[in-house]
């Protein structure tokens, strides 16, 4: 018997196959504000998370809860409508199981998004930010347990996440289209409760440029299984202390969605892009 937590992503796997005959190139996880990027989709399938026996449905409002598989440009993909975050009660090991399971159906490469409080001084609500790199240290490590060997190897290296040539590939889109992009590091925290003030002082004494719930347990799942990876966050707002006003959800959400035509932009062009390079 291999390990329960592959078992149940193999059934996952098993279960997606027998609804959906599709091999996606790219995925793309859709962080808030991007509810509507399948509009640029020609969708071959819609697979809600709840038809998928013992896939983790989220719980978010706001966040749909199914995957999307059709073709961006002819670029074959699958698109997160709603990820599953660790402050929804989930184990680690459930939260990257959407990973997992998109790196299984084919995906080569892993296109990040969300939307995150900005520490950086020089950030502004609607700023986005390229994540460079990440600090995990404030969440589980999904690897924590026997390692999944059928995955990966137990100790991987974390030097180069965020794959340079696809870093390219968003820098020149965002070039082309004149959309202003920060290159940053992406801290994420459990929540679901924002961050503190000295918490957030704390983080910038760390270096870390923005902050956000999600994200990073999801590049470690992915960098595990080798595939590329590359993110953006869209700064929704400025994280806590750094503004008179406090932090809601419906602010974030408000933020995020008007960012969306650039956000959109950015991902679905950088994705045609990053398809000559997997
Ligand atoms: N903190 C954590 N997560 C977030 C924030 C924030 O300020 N904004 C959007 N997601």
């Amino acid at each position: 018997m291999s390990d329960p937590r592959y078992e149940k992503l193999k059934k996952c796997y098993e279960c997606v196959k027998a609804k959906v005959d599709f091999k996606p190139d790219i995925a793309v996880v859709l962080g808030s504000g991007l509810g509507n990027f399948a509009d640029n989709v020609d969708v071959t399938a819609t697979l809600p998370y709840n038809e998928i026996e013992g896939f983790p449905v989220s719980t978010v409002p706001g966040h749909k809860g199914q995957f999307i598989f059709g073709y961006l440009d002819g670029v074959s993909v699958v698109l997160m409508q709603g990820r599953v975050h660790y402050y929804e009660g989930y184990d680690i090991s459930d939260v990257v199981l959407p990973t997992r399971l998109m790196g299984m159906m084919g995906a080569k490469a892993l296109f990040l998004t969300n939307a995150s409080g900005g520490i950086n001084p020089d950030y502004h609500a609607g700023a986005f930010m390229m994540i460079k790199d990440h600090i995990s240290s404030f969440a589980p490590n999904p690897l924590i347990g026997p390692n999944i060997e059928e995955l990966g190897t137990r100790f991987p290296d974390m030097s180069h996440v965020y794959d340079e040539d696809l870093q390219d590939a968003i820098r020149s889109v965002a070039y082309d289209y004149d959309i202003e992009l920060f290159e940053g590091v992406y801290a994420q925290l459990t929540g679901p409760s924002f961050e503190s003030p000295a918490e957030i002082r704390m983080l910038g004494k760390l270096g870390v440029d923005a902050v956000g719930m999600s994200t990073v347990v999801e590049a470690i799942a992915a960098n595990h299984m080798g595939m590329k990876i590359c993110g953006i966050s869209c700064v929704a707002n400025l994280a806590a202390g750094l503004s008179p006003n406090p932090l809601t959800h419906e602010e974030v959400q408000e933020a995020a969605n008007q960012a969306a035509p650039k956000f959109t932009i950015l991902v679905r062009e950088s994705v045609k892009k990053i398809a000559g390079l997997i």
